[in-house]
């Protein structure tokens, strides 16, 4: 185990197309410690912390957007059903090898932390006195990266299972599907399982500003489609929620700011018996253009 070794590693991978792509699509340091293994280079978390201040690790930090994108007054998110968007057959004949349930996860472990208080916090709108005075008191999540935040399941926090390698190629081959579409570079930015009862509390996620994709699908359809899971967000610069619910095989485009006054305040809850997939995207600025040009 050395830094020298994850140096090396990165400096490996800035070298080969292939991959950074692969790359692209991880967002866990178990991924990354587990591609260093493969490729023969052995190090920890705390190496690649140290690495990533490097110049090796320099290279591999995406270019910032290419160009300015046109606002749109008033629009805050857009939804597709994946079948409609021209060039995603290939992403949709991905999802059943994306939808995995590690056997090491344990669901019984996971349900004993649900918490009604966390959940209730999804009603109230961040700007409302309500939410600030839960949010200050003494019974809330300590801070922004409490686990208490996250009852969900970070597929990719999930290495060493029998399905990780099946997982892993249906990533890589999706950020291919999707960079052709696109034209330009795609990265996954989270791969999570919603089991029934469950949540990720308000959050901004303003340190990661720019357009996001989401693709959303569950085992199964919802019995009654006015009771599903449900994107939230506050429309920026208002204590206005929007309640998205939500139906299987879809597409959410939003986009992240980091303007104090209007941060992108959003929520997902799953209140449902159905298990809820999402795999989040960092998009270029130019999606609508490259989605238009192909209608
Ligand atoms: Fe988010």
């Amino acid at each position: 185990m050395s830094v020298e070794s994850c140096t090396e590693f990165l400096r490996v991978v800035g070298d080969d197309p292939g991959l950074r792509r692969q790359l692209r699509a991880m967002t866990g340091v178990a991924e990354m410690i587990r591609l260093g293994r493969v490729h023969g280079f052995a190090f920890d978390d705390r190496d690649l912390v140290a690495a990533a201040a490097t110049d090796a690790a320099a290279r591999l930090v995406p270019p910032p957007p290419r160009r300015a994108e046109r606002p749109v007054p008033g629009f805050h998110h857009y939804e597709f059903a994946l079948e409609e968007i021209p060039g995603f057959a290939p992403v949709l004949d991905e999802l059943p090898h994306l939808k995995i349930r590690p056997d090491t996860v344990d669901l019984d472990a996971f349900d004993r932390e649900f918490r009604d208080d966390d959940l209730r916090s999804t009603s109230a709108a961040p700007a409302s006195a309500e939410f600030r005075r839960w949010r200050a008191g003494p019974d809330a999540p300590a801070g922004p990266n409490d686990a208490r935040h996250f009852h969900l399941v970070n597929l990719d926090d999930h290495v060493d299972h029998p399905a990780y390698d099946g997982y892993l190629a249906a990533k890589n081959r999706t950020v291919a599907a999707l960079e052709k579409v696109f034209g330009d570079e795609v990265r996954f930015s989270g791969s999570m399982w919603y089991p029934p009862s469950s949540y990720r509390l308000w959050h901004t996620n303003e340190t990661q500003p720019g357009w996001r994709m989401y693709l959303i699908d569950f085992d199964a359809e919802f019995d009654d489609p006015a009771e599903t899971s449900f994107f939230r967000y506050q429309r920026p610069g208002t204590s206005e929620l929007v309640t998205l619910g939500e139906r299987p095989r879809l597409a959410r485009f939003f986009k992240i700011g980091q303007e104090p006054e209007r941060l992108f305040w959003h929520c997902i809850v799953n209140p449902t018996r159905r298990h809820r997939w999402s795999f989040g995207f960092v998009v270029p600025d130019s999606w609508t253009d490259a989605l238009e040009a192909r209608r």
